[in-house]
């Protein structure tokens, strides 16, 4: 089949315009206007994720000759969280990397699954787990949706920030934190005893600032980058849950692009993809060297007592979750991520 994408359609919104067009080659038109890709994300350039985008642009326009042009809009410059998803979907925009704990909306509920508290406690279970062929019927899920996923990108585990401090889980007590939309998020909240807020990632400094949140978890990295300890006097280094992203495009779009366009991109992909794994552990750690220097945040980093009450606290929300996922969906999640539960 010969497409010709025209710029005008795609920053219409319109991923492809199919145009009877003379074509050559390949089967695009012999002076094509370039292929938009828009790239929306809700983070700081200088965050993992902003840095990534940054080079995926640079490589898919040089991979693809300039036959494809990416406009990256960081900071929830162009869409929310949720918008996004909703813009991905109508094909207004051809590439995000949301948070998986954002895809309830997007009708994949399984994907929550994964906020699990302390399911997978480091990189390497992380990155294992999110490459096991289980992994290939959440996709398939997603693509049911009009939606494809071309990466999981590991962002490391989260650390909680307060107004107070948060040692023991009695802490959080009615407390309003700040979620983001997972229903697993939810059920770690009140298992708290603390109030959940679902706010977008692009309010979150407002909400914190104003009083809307009293808290949050995230990365370091967003901490830092999102300028979160000027408004939070507490940070403790939990690692409760992780921040996990997936590369995701219109799974339309995706298919419709040109023969000659696709390798390029894969290309492009894959190593961004690289890039990512190696920037966002180190970034995390920077990050949290950067919050202690600016005095601004007092840090807490768990004793093992305190780390086993924690665990303690919130393992009931695994069982809870049985009524939600299924206990056999629960068990092959556990397997493939190597969470081994603990004697109760
Ligand atoms: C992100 O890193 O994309 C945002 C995570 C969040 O919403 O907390």
């Amino acid at each position: 089949m010969a497409f010709k994408v025209t710029r005008r359609a795609a920053m219409k919104g319109g991923a492809l315009a199919l145009a009877a067009a003379p074509v050559i080659g390949f089967g695009r038109p012999a002076h094509a206007d370039p292929i938009v890709i828009k790239f929306s994300h809700v983070v700081s350039p200088d965050a993992p994720k902003g840095k990534s985008a940054l080079l995926f642009k640079q490589l898919a326009e040089k991979y693809t000759d300039g036959k494809v042009t990416v406009e990256v809009y960081p900071n929830s410059s162009l869409y929310k969280d949720k918008e996004e998803l909703e813009a991905l979907q109508l094909g207004s925009v051809q590439l995000l990397a949301p948070s998986i704990s954002k895809f309830g909306p997007l009708g994949v509920k399984e994907f929550d699954v994964f906020d699990l508290p302390f399911l997978m406690s480091d990189d390497t279970h992380a990155r294992q787990m999110m490459a096991s062929p289980m992994m290939a019927d959440l996709n398939k899920k997603l693509e049911d949706k009009g939606v494809t996923p071309l990466a999981y990108w590991d962002n490391g585990s989260h650390v909680y920030t307060a107004n107070v401090p948060l040692i023991m889980p009695d802490d959080f007590r009615g407390l309003k934190m700040r979620i983001q939309g997972s229903k697993v998020l939810d059920a770690v909240a009140r298992e708290l005893g603390a109030i959940p807020q679902i706010i977008a990632f692009g309010e979150l400094y407002q909400a914190l600032q104003t009083g809307v949140a009293d808290g949050e978890d995230n990365v370091p990295s967003n901490v830092w980058t999102q300028k979160l300890y000027d408004v939070q006097k507490h940070l403790t280094v939990s690692h409760h849950g992780r921040l996990t992203y997936s590369l995701i495009t219109n799974k339309k779009f995706w298919d419709g692009l040109p023969p000659d366009i696709r390798p390029g991109l894969d290309r492009a992909v894959k190593e961004s993809t690289e890039f990512f794994d190696d920037t966002a552990a180190k970034d995390n750690v920077d990050a949290l060297d950067k919050i202690k220097a600016t005095g601004k945040v007092e840090m807490h980093a768990q004793t093992p007592a305190e780390k086993q009450a924690w665990i303690a606290k919130l393992m009931p929300v695994h069982k809870e979750m049985e009524g939600r996922f299924g206990k056999d969906f629960i068990e092959k999640i556990y397997k493939a991520s190597g969470f081994v539960p603990p004697q109760s």
